[in-house]
């Protein structure tokens, strides 16, 4: 059994069919080459100790007994709920031999947290991965994703997991709600443009503003959630044809229908019509919406002007690669 393990998880992109995900519908999600890294260490005394920098956790620790329990810093709720989750998981022999110690574990990214990448569900993975590692237990991808959706689903009572498929699996995948249906698509690699708005967005806030506006208006934003299904089916078409111009054309469409349901902002709008209006095959907002991030599909001859247009409207372009590959041992 090692003392120590580094393991790493994509972050992620979505690129159709956010909210409607929520209501049970489909959506595309791709990992991108940006990665969070965690070490784990086991440590001789009973602890739980963390260092989780890009989220402001510095020098956290506690009995590992109490671990889950008590007032939890924002930050390192996670990775605690995380280790929490896997420890009851595991049967009590396990608990009292195995880690009889405790737990040292780093965190360390190389995206923003603000950058809505998709922090949170990388370091969950992250952390069962690594106590997997760590203590020699196998868990099958299905149930492993099952546990990392407890903890999301514990720590903010919301979403659909597509963020964890997406650290779990890597490349790009057809998503249903609570990994009802993960599969992967072999897709050739997007020339996608990502603009950072600069403005971190809430996801759990707005997904609660949505199902808010749901309440009152049932029979529209059933509506709107049909309609963003089947874009979701057309573009894993188009996606898997390479049919660019096609797949553009549905995320303008997609867009329309998130414009709908309200979650786009003033900077998203104008950074997704820059893209359009310099040259784009498409552009739409990619999350939650209010701020993060918008894509932009455009041929390569206007690659340039597009990353020029989204910097104009007050956007920061982000290189990223899609399709990057799913959570691993480091060596
Ligand atoms: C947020 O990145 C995407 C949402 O669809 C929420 C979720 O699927 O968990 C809004």
């Amino acid at each position: 059994m090692s003392k120590q393990v580094t393991v790493s998880a994509p972050g992620k992109l979505m690129l159709f069919g956010e909210h409607a995900v929520v209501y049970g519908k489909p959506c595309i999600v791709t990992a991108v080459d940006q990665r969070l890294k965690l070490i784990v260490e086991k440590l001789d005394e009973p602890f739980f100790e963390l260092e989780a920098k890009d989220v402001g956790i510095l020098g956290y620790k506690k009995p590992l007994s109490e671990v889950g329990k008590g007032e939890i810093p924002k930050g390192a709720k996670f990775v605690e709920i995380a280790l929490s989750n896997f420890l009851k998981k595991m049967d009590p022999a396990f608990r009292r031999d195995d880690v009889g110690g405790g737990v040292k574990i780093k965190t360390v990214s190389q995206f923003k947290s603000t950058f809505g990448f998709g922090s949170s569900s990388a370091s969950t993975i992250c952390t069962l991965k690594a106590l997997s590692e760590i203590y020699n237990i196998l868990i099958p991808k299905k149930e492993f994703f099952e546990i990392a959706y407890k903890t999301v689903l514990d720590v903010q009572g919301l979403g659909s997991g597509f963020d964890l498929a997406a650290a779990i699996y890597g490349g790009t995948l057809f998503f249903v709600t609570g990994g009802k249906m993960i599969e992967p698509l072999k897709i050739k690699d997007l020339p996608l443009i990502v603009g950072f708005t600069g403005v971190k967005a809430d996801t759990a806030t707005i997904v609660k503003d949505v199902k808010k506006r749901f309440e009152h208006y049932p029979k529209q934003l059933k509506n709107i959630y049909d309609g963003i299904g089947l874009i979701v089916e057309e573009a894993k078409i188009a996606l898997s044809k390479n049919d660019l111009e096609k797949t553009g054309r549905l995320m303008n469409l997609n867009q329309g229908y998130l414009e709908a349901l309200g979650v786009s902002s003033e900077k998203l709008s104008s950074m997704v019509y820059a893209a359009r209006m310099s040259g784009a095959y498409g552009a739409k907002l990619s999350g939650a919406g209010g701020g993060d991030c918008m894509v932009a599909l455009a041929p390569p001859t206007k690659n340039k002007a597009v990353e020029k247009a989204i910097e104009k409207a007050g956007g920061q372009v982000l290189k990223v690669k899609v399709n990057a590959e799913g959570v691993r041992l480091e060596r």
